[in-house]
């Protein structure tokens, strides 16, 4: 079977960074699964559809005209990638990814991934519904400061304006719903290998992840 290498875990944990790095690292397949979400909050809004309406929500999902190239991410064929990461899209996001229907329409995309020689994979139930059977599962975390630290600097470093206070109580908030929503909840696998990134460099954290997969 085709090596799955799963990594959960909360907003701006640095599972992004570090699972593309993994997989590169690799030479595996990547898939940003919060990404789907994320388009499919965005082409809502696009459509007039609203992030309240499950079953409509559900269908634009199943045909969502979106396209990975490398790193660059297409909404009916536009270049979306720097829309779908601003914090109402990360906001609408959690909103939908509330909604069973939604979640089923997009289950199959992902599973299309798994293609030779590997595939590394973010989001947050990677390995407990979309693929069990990974290789290795890995809960990614970091204190809300330090998550909170990142994504400011992040919004600094793109010569955006931010303020601290109010990206640690959006992570809060968003991590919140993800942990209390009945389908695919945040949270850690019982055979998830916990860790935490609060001290270390993204460096390291690749080095661990790949020594855990090649032990
Ligand atoms: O980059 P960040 O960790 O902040 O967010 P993301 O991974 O892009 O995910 C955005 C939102 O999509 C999350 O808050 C989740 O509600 C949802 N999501 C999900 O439900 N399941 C996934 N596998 C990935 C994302």
């Amino acid at each position: 079977t085709i090596p799955v290498i799963a990594i959960d875990g909360p907003s701006a944990s640095g599972k992004g960074t570090v699972a593309a790095r993994v997989a590169a690292a690799l030479g595996f397949h990547y898939l940003d699964s919060g990404a789907l979400y994320r388009l499919t909050a965005l082409a809502a809004l696009e459509e007039e559809i609203s992030w309240d309406d499950e079953a409509e929500l559900a269908g634009l999902a199943a045909e969502l005209p979106a396209r990975f190239d490398g790193d660059r991410v297409f909404l009916f064929g536009e270049d979306v990638g720097d829309e779908i990461r601003s914090e109402a899209i990360g906001m609408g996001a959690s909103k939908i990814a509330a909604y069973p229907a939604v979640r089923a329409a997009l289950l199959a995309r992902q599973r299309a991934f798994r293609e030779a020689p590997g595939l590394v994979t973010d989001g947050r139930d990677m390995g407990s519904v979309v693929f069990p059977d990974a290789t290795l599962k890995i809960f990614l975390t970091a204190s809300a400061g330090e998550r909170a630290q990142r994504r400011y600097k992040q919004l600094i470093d793109k010569g955006e304006s931010a303020n601290l206070q109010q990206i640690r109580e959006d992570i809060e908030a968003r991590d919140a719903r993800d942990a209390a929503r009945t389908v695919a909840p945040l949270r850690q696998e019982p055979d998830a290998q916990r860790l935490d990134t609060t001290a270390l460099s993204i460096e390291q954290a690749v080095e661990t992840v790949l020594t855990w997969y090649q032990s």
